[in-house]
């Protein structure tokens, strides 16, 4: 342990003893999502289980509710529902991390957890950052408990990169297969092409670059946080494109996500199919996906980076949270989003009843199921209004958006309609998770009201618990 390391491990336990308090006490902080302890909370790394417990590490700026230098922030559990808050995993301590440890993952083996990750170094002097001034180390941190780091060392820099590439090469992502170890990550090329690179290596140190994925004209300048893999026998590269144009009802947001199916071996001849977007919300984006025995799971940031709309709880020394944790499964060559079923454990007592226009319910925090058929239309919290009509659901902000308006998916017909609703954050799943969105929104305090405005059809509403 090396001096600013244990400073910095003074300091978070400093600031989190001493504004964890006041973001507790926060009507806006989250019943059943994870949120950072105070401070700032990006993308969702390191996903994995490790023995019997599940391991979600983040971005976390523990000194700046607006952002700041990114440490690996730690929550574990045994029921992805209940989770204990761990000291922070990865600081930024080493000359290959100094000003950031980015995103990564987490490969197991031999009961051991390999973090990769990328190691951001800001050199001083007038450089853009983006071509000039930036280390992208890839750095590798290995842990035998799960909870302490024995090693940490840079195992690739700028050099080892391809040289038509800018400084922007990061977010490792890392598995086994055939006996061979293999990473993706995410990169801008100095023409402005996003793109992802995919690494071998046969003992998980020494990595050389076997191939380069992107598609046949340019997709946006950068793709971040690759995620690789096969479900249902047929692959999916899904990646956080930056610099698409909105097009009809894509990519509305200021940056994309979403997953390409990918035909052919991702180490030789390969192409990818069409691209479609994850969720049509307004905050979703660098998501990570794990495998835990026959089920994949995904966890997003419920956030959107450099948007025109806010967070209020940053007045308040915290900002972000994750999305619920969610099962992916493929269908026709897309992938389906739905919670976890574990979600349920934190349902209270059920009410039934049937829908219909001026009908009106009282929650806060409630998973809504309802066969809503045809047209329908409904008011949360008398801040967000759902509805569907002609092909297009429509999710639409006012009072207490924090600056969202409206969003927008094209969907042929709505047969089940799930609503999960926290204390600052609605997510949307239409059919079985085949179209999610997830938003953040901040309804007046103590408002509680669901109103029915338009649609019929049988519904359960079940307050939530907290975890
Ligand atoms: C995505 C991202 C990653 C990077 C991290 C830094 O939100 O920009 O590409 O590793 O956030 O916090």
């Amino acid at each position: 342990m090396n001096a600013l390391h244990r400073d910095l491990k003074r300091l978070v336990s400093r600031v989190e003893q001493a504004d964890g308090p006041a973001v507790a006490a926060d009507l806006a902080r989250q019943r059943f999502h994870l949120m950072p302890p105070v401070g700032w909370m990006n993308d969702p790394n390191g996903l994995c289980r490790f023995g019997e417990d599940y391991h979600v590490f983040y971005q976390y700026g523990p000194f700046d509710p607006n952002g700041g230098v990114k440490h690996w922030g730690h929550y574990r559990s045994r029921d992805l529902i209940h989770w204990e808050q761990l000291p922070v995993m990865l600081y930024p301590d080493q000359t290959f991390d100094l000003h950031g440890v980015y995103s990564g993952s987490a490969y197991i083996e031999d009961g051991t957890m390999y973090l990769y990750y990328t190691g951001n170094v800001k050199h001083p002097g007038d450089y853009d950052y983006v071509v000039t001034g930036r280390g992208h180390n890839t750095c590798l941190a290995v842990s035998r408990d799960g909870v302490t780091v024995e090693s940490k060392q840079c195992l690739m820099e700028n050099r080892d990169y391809p040289e038509n590439l800018t400084c922007h090469v990061r977010d490792p992502k890392v598995w086994k297969q055939d006996g061979v170890y293999y990473m993706v990550q995410g990169a801008r090329t100095k023409d402005d092409v996003g793109e992802v690179l995919i690494f071998a290596s046969d003992d998980k140190l020494h990595w050389r670059v076997i191939n380069v994925i992107t598609t046949p004209m340019p997709f946006g300048y950068m793709w971040e946080c690759p995620d690789l893999f096969e479900l249902d026998g047929q692959w999916f590269l899904a990646v956080s494109p930056q610099g698409l144009a909105q097009d009809g009802l894509k990519y509305q947001n200021v940056y994309a996500c979403g997953y390409f199916p990918l035909y052919g071996d991702f180490r030789g001849d390969c192409t990818l199919g069409e691209f479609q977007e994850f969720d049509h919300g307004f905050d979703f984006y660098a998501p990570q996906s794990f495998e835990d025995g026959a089920r994949r799971i995904q966890l997003g940031w419920m956030g959107m980076p450099d948007a025109d709309y806010g967070n209020p709880t940053a007045a308040h020394g915290w900002q972000h949270c994750m999305t619920v944790p969610c099962i992916l499964t493929a269908r026709d060559g897309k992938l389906l989003r739905y919670p976890v079923p574990e979600l349920e454990t934190l349902r209270g007592a059920g009410e039934t009843f049937t829908a219909a226009p001026g009908l009106e319910k009282r929650a806060q925090t409630f998973d809504l199921c309802w066969q809503a058929p045809g047209a329908f239309s409904l008011t949360i919290r008398d801040s967000l209004k759902l509805s569907w009509a002609d092909g297009v659901l429509t999710m639409m902000l006012e009072e207490g958006g924090a600056g969202r308006t409206v969003r927008r998916a094209a969907v042929e017909t709505v047969d089940a309609l799930r609503v999960l609703a926290d204390r600052s954050s609605v997510e949307v799943f239409v059919n079985g998770g085949e179209t999610v969105l997830s938003t953040r929104f901040y309804p007046a305090d103590g408002c509680d009201t669901l109103r029915f405005h338009q649609g019929t059809g049988a519904a359960v509403l079940y307050p939530m618990c907290e975890k």
